[in-house]
């Protein structure tokens, strides 16, 4: 294996004996298959509605409204009450606890009350003795309301001046003075659209009551801590008499970071209600038109730079669709500011984030969190500075790079970059991906064919590593050894196919220096580590992983101080290495070791915990280090489109991105296409369309067109940047990368543009909002050719 830099320490003993000498299977740094791998393909990987349930089990479903703003005047569940099979009704006034679940900020009533103020919102729930039965009673529901005036859009809710929270600025030195004495000007404004998370399981959860008034709760969520606290509050009881349990989602994607605790809710009451478990499972259109999305976005800037393409100052007003509540939304609206410079410095800036309401579902986190919004406004207006300077646009992107010349080393928001990967990384990828000679050979393409034209881009991203709220920079782990040697594994953070469960194991193996094979990640559950954060903000394995690694030292510290004492030999003597343990002339296998610590009387269990140094922001004056460390990387996408119908195809993506030192390459590389691939759906293919009445028109994968296999590139090469530890003490210098190749995609998009500007002999850029479906590419090739030269 290769050996890996440890991270700095206080428990030096631990330190000394840590380092390797030789291999075992799964060690951090080896391309170990995800651990569920084949229960995934074979069928036996339980999920929520896989868990064996009680005897007499109950199955829930909702009755949603159907306007987007109105006063219930008439809720009449006798006909649901009658139905078949039927044996419990919920409605908001059964409910003993809290009757609002929202997770930062109220605004999320469990169910209504009076006021409705979505398409889709939950006005009731039915438990019934099958899933079929229970849908169907809830369709014979007989409900009137009084219609009332409802914003959809993002302008409409800008016009009715409507937030759910405050805007926020963001500035450095003055822009508006900046772009006045600036020598050239642009000023536009861009949509961009939201997507649904399109997880494979659904929303899921299974509620069995315990005694005492407790409740055991299986629920399909990123957040068990946050769905045990909700459950409590709407049930009316202490934390501590329920339970949450997460063994595997069948993907979240940011949609169950706070999105999965309404319906384990709903189920929790019921199960209350009737004393038997209760099971909710959403079906697909339900699900879509009744749980957030990533935010859809307007952006408006206006930007002064020099005529080389250098920015000198930027105005720039970013407006998140937030739906009808708060819920995540200012740290998303926040998370899209702090990332509106992505990669390139700003002399004179002024950002403003707006929390626009609309009488649409609550908008949530979508994997990048905001992030994604920010950049594409700021990567739209620098390909517009190429076009408008006559230049390449990647020679523009360069020259906007941060460096660390001078001053041109610090955002917006006073977070100095330490670390200036970005240049060096996209000079390698030029030369790997041949950018600048197929770039000719495109030129020299589109210059001899009149109906397919060619684009190319490469993009960078850069995205800040912690979560923006600070307090949830923190992580707990309990780890047991047994006395034949095998070790349980337990950590706050959820498992959704992003093989956190297997890395956070690779760090316990490495640690002890035994195979992966001897320890089991059991579910995640709020009795065994309190208190988590939710798996999100890709800081999954930055933080378990450090509270894992914690736990292992603890014990491995009582291992060795027992074995040199047992033993009468210097601590430095006790080794382990290969799944075996050695203390001066006696070896043990690490099982015959673990036995004779037990009956020795030592310890061989503990807890871990760790919570991330240096970050801090300060909301009133906009600055500070809200990220311990930037996650890098660029992709160069090629692309060719049909200028007579916009039908495209993307024939080539390059990719080189930073991870660090990989803990996992092989996921690792499976998260940085899977993120991609995800982006480019976003970007071109997803589009959520809402009627005028408010209703969401794609509720299903009919409508909603996810990437399929037939739209992966047919060339697709990955580089994991070599031998680039994270300079930050992080878990053996890795970085994180659930979210941050997902903005790779940027690169389709704007090779895209770079198709539809060669219409206009490359003089103009494309306005093109996304996602960038066929019909808005040809609509981007009409406009280029009415300004073509004739
Ligand atoms: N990968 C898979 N397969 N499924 C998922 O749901 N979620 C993404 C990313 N990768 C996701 C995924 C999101 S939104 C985040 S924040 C991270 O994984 C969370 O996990 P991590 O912090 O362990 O990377
Ligand atoms: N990312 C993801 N989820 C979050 C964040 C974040 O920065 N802050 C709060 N929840
Ligand atoms: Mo990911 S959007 O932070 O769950």
């Amino acid at each position: 294996m290769r050996n890996l830099p440890d991270v700095a320490t206080t428990n030096a003993k631990a330190t000394a004996t840590a380092q390797p000498k030789t291999t075992v299977k799964g060690d951090a740094g080896q391309g170990q298959r995800h651990e569920s791998a084949h229960k995934h393909v074979s069928g036996e990987a339980i999920y929520v509605d896989d868990q064996v349930a009680p005897a007499n089990v109950l199955h829930a479903y909702v009755g949603l409204s159907t306007v987007a703003h109105g006063k219930l005047t008439k809720l009449d569940l006798s006909a649901v009450h009658d139905a078949p099979g039927v044996v419990e009704i919920l409605t908001l006034d059964d409910v003993p606890g809290h009757k609002d679940i929202g997770p930062v900020f109220p605004g999320d009533p469990l169910m209504v009350e009076e006021e409705i103020e979505f398409w889709g919102q939950v006005l009731f729930a039915v438990a019934a003795t099958s899933y079929d039965a229970a849908r169907k009673a809830a369709k014979l529901a007989v409900v009137e309301f009084e219609p009332l005036p409802a914003d959809i859009t993002i302008e409409q809710g800008l016009a009715s001046e409507s937030f759910v929270r405050p805007s926020h600025t963001q500035r450095r030195g003055d822009a508006r003075a900046a772009i006045d004495a600036a020598p050239r000007r642009l000023a536009g404004e861009m949509q961009i659209g939201g997507q649904e998370q399109m997880y494979l399981e659904g929303q899921a959860s299974l509620c069995i009551p315990q005694e005492d008034g407790g409740m055991l709760v299986y629920t399909s969520s990123q957040n068990p801590s946050e769905g045990q606290k909700l459950v409590a509050e709407v049930l009316n009881v202490a934390l501590n008499l329920v339970t949450v349990d997460m063994r595997r989602m069948g993907g979240g994607f940011g949609g169950k970071e706070t999105h999965a605790n309404q319906w384990a809710c709903l189920a929790a009451l019921l199960a209350r209600k009737t004393g038997r478990a209760v099971k909710i499972r959403l079906a697909r259109a339900d699900d879509m038109a009744a749980t957030g999305k990533r935010h859809h976005f307007l952006s408006r800037y206006e930007v002064g730079f020099d005529d080389e393409g250098r920015i000198l100052g930027l105005d720039l007003e970013l407006s998140g669709g937030c739906g009808m509540s708060p819920d995540l939304s200012d740290a998303i609206v926040d998370r899209a500011m702090f990332h509106s410079d992505n990669a390139y410095f700003l002399p004179a800036a002024h950002i403003v984030g707006h929390r626009v309401k609309t009488h649409t579902v609550t908008n949530t986190a979508f994997r990048g969190f905001g992030g994604p919004q920010g950049m594409v406004a700021i990567e739209n207006i620098v390909d517009n500075i190429a076009r408008a300077v006559g230049k390449d646009p990647l020679a523009v992107r360069k020259l906007n790079f941060y460096t660390d010349e001078g001053e041109r080393n610090t955002t917006h928001y006073g977070q100095k970059i330490e670390q200036h990967i970005i240049p060096g990384l996209v000079e390698r990828l030029e030369k790997t991906s041949d950018y600048q000679q197929r770039r000719e050979e495109i030129a020299a393409f589109n210059a001899s064919s009149q109906v397919l034209k060619k684009g190319i881009s490469l993009t960078p991203a850069k995205f800040g590593i912690s979560f923006t709220v600070q307090h949830l920079n923190q992580a707990g782990a309990l780890v047991h050894v047994y006395t034949d040697g095998s070790i349980q594994l337990n950590h706050g953070g959820t498992e959704m196919g992003q093989g956190l469960y297997t890395k956070v194991a690779q760090v316990v193996a490495h640690v002890f220096q035994v195979d992966m094979d001897s320890i089991v990640c059991t579910s995640t559950r709020t009795d065994k580590v309190p208190n988590t954060s939710p798996t999100a903000a890709s800081s999954g394995t930055d933080l378990n992983g450090m509270a894992a690694r914690d736990a292992v030292v603890k014990i491995k510290a009582r291992m060795t101080a027992f074995a040199a004492e047992h033993f009468a030999v210097a601590e430095a003597e006790v080794q382990f290495v290969n799944n075996r343990v050695i203390a001066g002339t006696n070896d043990f296998s690490f099982a015959e070791f673990a036995q004779l610590a037990y009956m020795n009387r030592v310890s061989l269990s503990a807890t871990g915990y760790y919570r991330t140094p240096k970050i801090h922001y300060d909301r009133a004056t906009a600055t500070g280090r809200p990220f311990f460390y930037f996650a890098n990387g660029a992709a160069v996408s090629e692309v060719l489109i049909d200028t007579l119908t916009g039908e495209y195809k993307v024939l080539r993506v390059d990719i080189c991105h930073d991870v660090g030192q990989s803990l996992n390459p092989a996921i690792d590389i499976g998260q940085i296409e899977g993120a991609f691939i995800q982006g480019m759906g976003w970007l071109t293919a997803e589009e959520l369309i809402w009627g005028e009445d408010g209703r969401l028109q794609t509720v299903g994968p009919a409508s909603y067109k996810i990437p399929a296999i037939g739209d992966t590139p047919a060339q697709f090469n990955v580089e994991l940047l070599p031998d680039s530890p994270n300079v930050e003490a992080t878990i053996f210098h890795s970085k994180a990368v659930g979210e941050p190749p997902l903005m790779l995609a940027i690169s389709v998009w704007s090779a895209l543009r770079d198709a539809v500007a060669s219409l206009a002999d490359y003089q103009h850029s494309p306005p093109l909002d996304t996602p960038a479906t066929p019909e808005r590419v040809l609509q981007a090739c009409t406009a280029m050719r009415a300004l073509a030269p004739s």
